[in-house]
């Protein structure tokens, strides 16, 4: 793809990386952990590849860490997105576009009774950890080893291996919510067997389950998340899919659709806001009753309010991206592009003689650079990261723009097979550069 020209001058402004690393810690809005020689400033983006401050291109593989699946400044998002904004950004009340866009979710997702807007896959996740809470009156849930649900700290819970896993024992991966150790229990994705012996051992005071349907990059092993069904119905837990990443991405129904198996509830985020801000939550109804407002002052209530969640320029750049992922040319393109790119990297690896595994599925792909299979966290922290974070820091050095701390790589609707081709030409060089 030939790069269009820029929209105004990319002079680089003096010294932006010094007036980010004396503004952020870090240098960064969060993770990344780049050098702070290198740490790049962006100044726009346009279909897969994003601009920095001084005119530098590079070819996009982290694409908003997954929330631009549309691709940068898509023109029908832009253009929705303008045009509602000209009738007001946002009355933190529903609206028109609100009204609109929650009808098309709950067209599309198979657990969506009832809905609630928020601003981010954060506020998601955490609304449907307290939904459950409420509607259960049980304090505590059970998360997977090294899942991310977001920011808050169930969110972050046992995502980094702080100290040896004591599972269902968690830890809270960082300072300052010591407290989680005592509401949230851990298990091993892809472990039935030991998942439901946790459950079924704690089942009086465990509220429900959240799990990553496709967890970061790992495929759930077959019959995983149907066991998981079955065993939270059965023990009277909620479900939570948290669909922040796979929701509108593995099919127009996300991983419900995909997988086949149906949640009480679901948080979205990401790809759903076609690059605006944007968190949905919702399930089942009599689930959702916990934050009806008519129940209020009583027991049972749960409060959820957001003051920008459900702005109508969101929704409206929402609306257009569905129309995007509803297209039906949309997901066989996007696995198609996902496939090719797993397979490129395996090329790679394999004649560079390099041991390791290529994760993900759809239009998603992690590398692990491991001689053994990677199915969950023990095997995932058993890979050798360093090996994969010096590959990754080449990438960037060499005109891939991506995050190296998560190396989870994105695609989108605007990669093309060329794209990938050029990506794995320098993978294959930042492999030799890095042995
Ligand atoms: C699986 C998953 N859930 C939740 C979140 C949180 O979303 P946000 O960063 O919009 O708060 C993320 C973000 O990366 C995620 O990957």
């Amino acid at each position: 793809m030939t790069a269009s020209p820029p929209s105004e001058s990319l002079a680089p402004p003096p010294g932006f990386r010094q007036r980010a690393l004396a503004l952020f810690p870090a240098g960064s809005n969060g993770e990344y952990g780049i050098p702070e020689d290198q740490v790049p400033i962006l100044a726009r983006g346009k279909g897969p590849r994003v601009w920095d401050t001084g005119g530098r291109e590079y070819l996009d593989f982290t694409m908003a860490w997954g929330s631009a699946l549309v691709g940068h400044a898509r023109p029908e998002v832009v253009e929705a997105a303008g045009r509602q904004a000209r009738d007001g950004i946002n009355f933190a009340a529903v609206n028109r576009r609100s009204v609109e866009l929650a009808e098309r979710l709950q067209s599309l997702s198979p657990c969506l009774e009832r809905v609630r807007f928020v601003a981010s896959g954060t506020e998601a996740t955490m609304l449907c950890l307290r939904v459950a809470q409420a509607a259960t009156g049980r304090a505590k849930v059970l998360k997977f080893e090294g899942a991310y649900h977001g920011q808050h700290p169930v969110g972050v819970t046992s995502m980094l291996n702080g100290r040896p896993s004591r599972m269902p024992a968690s830890d809270p991966s960082g300072a300052g919510a010591a407290w989680v150790e005592r509401d949230v229990l851990v298990a091993p994705f892809n472990d039935l067997a030991t998942t439901t012996q946790i459950l079924e051992s704690h089942a009086a005071e465990l509220a429900g389950v959240i799990v990553e349907p496709l967890h970061r990059c790992l495929t759930p092993a077959p019959e995983f998340l149907s066991g998981l069904r079955a065993v939270t119905a059965r023990l009277g837990m909620v479900l939570v899919f948290d669909e922040v990443v796979t929701g509108f991405r593995l099919a127009p129904g996300g991983a419900q659709q995909y997988y086949g198996v149906t949640p009480d509830l679901v948080a979205y985020g990401k790809a759903l806001g076609g690059g605006y801000p944007i968190g949905a939550y919702g399930g089942r109804a009599d689930l959702m009753e916990v934050v009806n407002e008519h129940r209020l002052p009583g027991p049972g209530y749960a409060w959820s309010a957001s003051t920008t969640g459900g702005n109508p320029v969101s929704c409206a750049a929402a609306l257009a991206a569905l129309e995007i992922f509803c297209d039906p040319q949309c997901h066989p393109a996007l696995h198609t592009a996902g496939r090719l790119l797993r397979r490129l990297l395996g090329d790679a690896l394999a004649s560079e003689g390099v041991a390791g595994q290529v994760l993900g599925d759809g239009p998603l792909a992690q590398v692990a650079f491991s001689p053994t299979p990677v199915v969950d966290q023990k095997t995932w922290l058993a890979s050798d990261r360093r090996r994969g974070r010096a590959v990754m820091l080449e990438l960037l050095r060499l005109g891939v723009f991506l995050n190296p701390m998560g190396t989870k790589l994105y695609l989108s609707c605007e990669h093309t097979a060329a794209d990938i081709e050029e990506f794995a030409a320098r993978f294959r060089q930042a492999l030799r550069a890095t042995q």
